[in-house]
Order: structure tokens, then C-alpha cells, then sequence
């Protein structure tokens, strides 16, 4: 079968690969309908990770049941399904509790816990920007879906980003009639912002500094903030008469940075402590990696990041931060989809063949031709 895989630094490849396997009794393959690029395989596109050369990406994917192994019970070929990017096991301590992001069992990497689909240090999972895929312990991971090819663009949101997105809200503690400021317009805080939305808050601002992206925010019915215009602290607390909103989200990660491109991995940290009120809550979605070898300064390296705790600590805020549970929030969010609540395919800007993943991946990359969200349709 065709599948991405990852070469090197700004390097993927479409290549052939041997179709997967039933290995293990709880196994089920699909046969990839919608496979999304995401932020987060940036991460591994631009040599930030320790990912393996050969390795096929893509954990945003979803699609339609072809084969089962004999423990299977609750699904069956032609049922069509969306797979959370998390690989879990469904019956360890963290699974059990909800935490599906933190399974005990699913990755053998040594202190890391929870896997994932085609991700550096996630475990031997491959990817599914490819034909077909693998989903181990399917009878736990998977979420049914109506038949047919309905809302398939909002559902392929249903394997990452959106419960990500609503993921940012829940740490954040997002309430009715809560002010939000979410930072960062791509895919996740764009979603995170939605999430609030749904979740009631009465003004959400949305900052970034890419004109197409906070265009998009318009689009979400929040107000967009663009730091090349000025300091994002104080243009929210201004708005807020000085108060600062209840609650702040981090959808931008370890790759902060300003207009001109300079990297500050704390700079959002510090521009969330500055803005959210006094025990207001925080949520940081974006991703921040306990080893980078491109970082900016020799503690960033080692995942050291200096941001503001004194005032954090003075302010009283609670925080929250790690992978999405995806299965804690999938259901209702598919739900929400099927009764017109909800929209996430709003960011959608492209959909391509897997043969046009490169340029793809190319584009999105350098964040021109308002590449904002990809799906590819492997079958295409
Ligand atoms: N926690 C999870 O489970 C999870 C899941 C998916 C993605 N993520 C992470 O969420 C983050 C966002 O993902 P995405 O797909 O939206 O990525 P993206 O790269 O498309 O978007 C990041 C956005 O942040 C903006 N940005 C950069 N510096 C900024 C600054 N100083 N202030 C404001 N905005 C700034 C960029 O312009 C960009 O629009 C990434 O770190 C990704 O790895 C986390
Ligand atoms: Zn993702
Ligand atoms: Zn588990």
C-alpha cells in the first residue's frame, strides 16, 4: 500500500509499504478514508523529535472497518469509524480513570506514558496517512459513526483536534458567561476557541499573527488579537477593563515566537500568566517536549522552560496541561456535529490525494497558501 513516511528534516515521502496485520486478537484495519496533517507532525517534519527515518505518520484518522481479529465484538467490516490518536488499552489505572492519554500499558517506551499513531516516542505504532491501518485494543479505541460519507470533513476533526481543542477548555475551567483569551489560531486553539463557545464564555479572543488564520476566528464568532499590532496583554486587559479574562489556553507549543520568527518558548506562558485574572484557570494544549536539540537557549534543551511561576503562583491560577484524553470527549463531540451545534470543518482549507502529502506538509509548514488544515483521502 501508499503511505507517508518521514526521511528527514523537511522530508516526507509517499512510498510503498507492506499492508498491516491482524497481530493480537483486539486488532482491527481500516481502510483510511480521511487522514489529517497536524500541527504536531510539524514537530517531526522539522527535525524537533527523535522520530525514526521510515516511520509512517498520521494520527488524525479515520475511515471504514475492512477486517477484525477474533476478540472483536462491538464492530464489524463496513462500519465506518473515527480513531483517536491515542493508542490505549482501555483496563490500566489511566485508562480506567479516563486518562486514555496516559495508558500504562500502550508504550513501551522507557517513562514515557501513552502512545500514539505514527508519533516519535508514542510507541511502534504506524500511521495512518496510508491505505489502511492497524488500531490495536479497537473494541475500547474506536467511535462509531454513521454510514455513508456525511460530515465526513467535521468528523475527521474528531480524532485530535476538536477534543483537543475542548480539552483546552476543560483545564481551563471554562464556565457560562466565562471570558477567554486562546493563544494560537492554527487548527487547535481555533477549536479550543469554538470549544468555549459551546461550552458558554461570553467573549473569547483568539491571538496569533497570521492575518489568514485570525481571519478564521471571525469565523468562529470570537475577536481576533494579532501581536504584530502590539503587546496582547495589554490589549486584553484593556478590553477587560483591567481585569483580565477567567480563563487562558495554550495552543501555540515550545515553538513560540514573535512576528519576526525569533523563537521564545516562554513567551505564551508568560503573556497567559500576564492576562487571566487572579484564580483564573489555565489550560495548555500546545506541546512542550522534555528534549529538544533545535532549542533556542541550553535549558530549553532539556525541556527547561523559565516562564513567570512567581506571578502564577501570586495570581493563584490553577493549570493543567498534557495529551487530550480523545476518548473522554469524542461521543458528545460527534453528537454535536450530528445536530448542526457544532462545526469544526469551518478551518478547513485543503483536501488532497495522498500522493500530494510533500508539498503538502511543504506548505503548511511555511504557513503559505493558507494551508490551515489538510485532510487527505488516501482512497482518492
Ligand atoms: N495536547 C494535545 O493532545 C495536542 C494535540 C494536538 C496538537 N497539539 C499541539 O497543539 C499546538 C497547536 O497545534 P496546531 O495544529 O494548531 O499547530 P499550528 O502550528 O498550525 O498552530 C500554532 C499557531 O501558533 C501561532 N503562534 C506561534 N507563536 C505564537 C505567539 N507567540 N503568540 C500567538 N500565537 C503564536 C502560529 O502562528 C500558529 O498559527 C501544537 O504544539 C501541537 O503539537 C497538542
Ligand atoms: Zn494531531
Ligand atoms: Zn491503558
Amino acid at each position: 500500500m501508499k503511505a507517508v513516511v518521514y526521511k528527514a528534516p523537511f522530508q516526507v515521502a509517499v512510498e510503498e509499504v507492506p499492508e498491516p496485520r491482524i497481530q493480537a486478537p483486539n486488532d482491527a484495519i481500516i481502510k483510511v478514508t480521511s487522514a489529517n496533517i497536524c500541527g504536531s507532525d510539524l514537530h517531526m517534519y522539522e527535525g524537533r523529535t527523535s522520530v525514526e527515518q521510515g516511520k509512517i505518520l498520521g494520527h488524525e484518522n479515520m475511515g471504514v472497518v475492512v477486517e477484525t481479529g477474533p476478540g472483536i465484538t462491538r464492530f464489524r467490516p463496513g462500519d465506518r469509524v473515527s480513531v483517536p490518536f491515542n493508542v490505549s488499552c482501555g483496563t490500566c489505572r489511566n485508562c480506567v480513570s479516563g486518562w486514555t492519554s496516559f495508558c500504562l500499558r500502550a508504550n513501551p517506551t522507557e517513562g514515557v506514558d501513552g502512545g500514539a499513531y505514527g508519533y516519535a516516542q508514542m510507541g511502534p505504532y504506524d500511521g495512518g496517512q496510508a491505505e489502511y491501518l492497524r488500531v490495536p485494543y479497537a473494541d475500547f479505541n474506536l467511535l462509531l459513526l454513521p454510514p455513508g460519507e456525511e460530515f465526513e470533513q467535521d468528523f475527521a476533526m474528531l480524532s485530535d483536534i476538536f477534543p483537543t481543542g475542548y480539552h483546552g477548555a476543560e483545564l481551563a475551567g471554562v464556565s457560562p458567561g466565562d471570558t477567554v483569551a486562546v493563544f494560537g489560531a492554527g487548527p487547535v486553539g481555533l477549536l479550543a476557541a469554538h470549544s468555549a463557545r459551546l461550552r458558554g464564555a461570553s467573549r473569547v479572543f483568539v491571538v496569533d499573527m497570521h492575518t489568514d488564520r485570525l481571519v478564521l476566528a471571525e469565523r468562529f464568532e470570537t475577536t481576533p488579537v494579532d501581536i504584530s499590532a502590539g503587546d496582547p496583554v495589554e490589549h486584553i486587559l484593556d478590553a477587560t477593563g483591567g481585569l483580565g479574562v477567567d480563563c487562558g489556553i495554550e495552543a501555540v507549543g515550545y515553538q513560540a515566537h514573535d512576528p519576526d520568527g525569533n523563537e521564545h518558548p516562554e513567551m505564551v506562558m508568560d503573556w497567559l500568566v500576564g492576562c487571566v485574572r487572579s484564580t483564573g484557570g489555565i489550560g495548555v494544549v500546545g506541546v512542550y517536549m522534555p528534549q529538544d536539540p533545535g532549542a533556542a537557549n541550553e535549558g530549553a534543551k532539556d525541556g527547561r522552560i523559565g516562564f513567570d511561576f512567581g506571578k502564577l503562583f501570586q495570581k493563584g491560577h490553577r493549570m493543567g496541561t498534557g495529551q487530550c484524553p480523545v476518548k473522554r470527549y469524542n461521543e458528545h463531540l460527534r453528537d454535536l456535529i450530528m445536530a448542526g451545534r457544532a462545526q469544526p470543518s469551518l478551518l478547513v482549507s485543503h483536501e488532497l490525494p495522498l500522493d500530494q502529502a510533500p508539498e503538502a506538509y511543504e506548505k503548511f509548514d511555511q504557513r503559505t497558501g493558507r494551508y490551515t488544515k489538510v485532510i487527505l483521502h488516501p482512497a482518492a
